[in-house]
């Protein structure tokens, strides 16, 4: 073991990845996860709340575990497990769902939305932060690279340790987050920010078609000399002072623009992409297997002298 802290981080598995992904979230990850001993976890049990089909399940585990190979993960530096796989995390979440109020967790961003949606929220959503916090604190976690939209998931996670530090002795460690901004929000096909959810993505694994037809809707306005939604994206994978030269070249000429672009796009995931086409379904599951048993060597430790404290054993 080395000294460095820990540093661990949840994944569910979101489908296609698009460029905004790989800018927001993979890139700051891979940049930085080997100043750490580091934990990538695929939040399987996680996904129970919202998606009920066995086979989506097992195949978007593989499917995101390739992901961030490909995008630049070393299984040999991080430890990359499935939640599932290690019996520890629902064990401590049940710990945790004792010591936490129905009011405290009544005030979950994730709770209140479907709440506010008028949907019916399962009693899995409702716990969630503690399954959560049992990821995070069994590894004496340090930082937990999130978006923005988790930092409360966080301070749930902190307040358990508390809790449970407070009720049975100093146990658990109170994690930080660190807020992945990447490069700030990349933009979409239209200018607004990317999202699935708006359909103005640029796929991160496609094909040089696939990507050409994203690039060549992208929105441009008549007004000025420069696309900017074309530069925009542009500037994510070559220098500004390049690009400068070569808009001015090419001023008014926006389906030139967009060919350098998909020029530019192609080269930069082209090794990403057939990177991602090397890894086999069987060098996942070996990758898994390994990674399994590296955390369990650390939960099943902790978990060991929680069972102790609590008085189950
Ligand atoms: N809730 C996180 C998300 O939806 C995923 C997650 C599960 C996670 N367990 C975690 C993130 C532990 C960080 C640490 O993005």
């Amino acid at each position: 073991m080395s000294d460095k802290p820990t540093l661990l981080t949840g994944i569910q598995a979101s489908g296609d990845l698009h460029i905004g992904n790989y800018f927001g979230a993979l890139k700051p990850f891979v940049d930085g996860y080997e100043n750490y001993k580091s934990f990538l976890m695929v939040a399987d049990y996680h996904t129970l709340t919202s998606l009920r089909d066995g086979d989506a399940v097992r195949k978007n585990t593989i499917e995101v575990v390739k992901d961030y190979i490909a995008a630049g993960v070393d299984p040999e530096k991080a430890v990359i497990f499935k939640q599932s796989d290690v019996s520890a995390h629902t064990e401590l979440a049940w710990v945790f769902d004792c010591l936490v109020s129905v009011p405290f967790l009544m005030q979950g961003h994730a709770y209140k939305d479907k709440v506010a949606k008028g949907l019916e929220p399962n009693a899995g959503l409702f716990t969630y932060p503690m399954l959560m916090a049992a990821d995070i604190l069994l590894y004496d976690t340090d930082v937990v690279p999130v978006g923005e939209d988790q930092r409360q998931h966080i301070e749930y996670a902190r307040e358990a340790a508390a809790k449970f530090n407070n009720a049975y002795g100093q146990l658990f460690k109170e994690p930080k987050e660190m807020i992945l901004k990447g490069l700030g929000v990349v933009p979409g096909t239209d200018g607004a920010k990317m999202s699935k959810s708006y359909k103005n993505t640029i796929p991160l694994f496609g094909t040089r078609d696939e990507l050409g037809k994203a690039v060549m809707s992208i929105v441009t306005d008549s007004s000025g000399e420069r696309p900017e939604n074309v530069y925009a994206i542009h500037k994510l994978v070559r220098s500004e002072a390049e690009l400068d030269a070569l808009y001015e070249e090419k001023k008014g000429k926006y389906k030139e623009l967009k060919e350098a672009l998909i020029d530019d796009l192609d080269a930069f995931l082209a090794p990403m992409r057939e990177k991602r086409a090397s890894i086999t379904d069987e060098e996942v599951a070996r990758v898994l297997a390994r990674g399994a048993e590296a955390a369990r060597a650390v939960a099943d430790a902790k978990m060991q002298a929680v069972r102790k404290a609590v008085g189950v054993s």
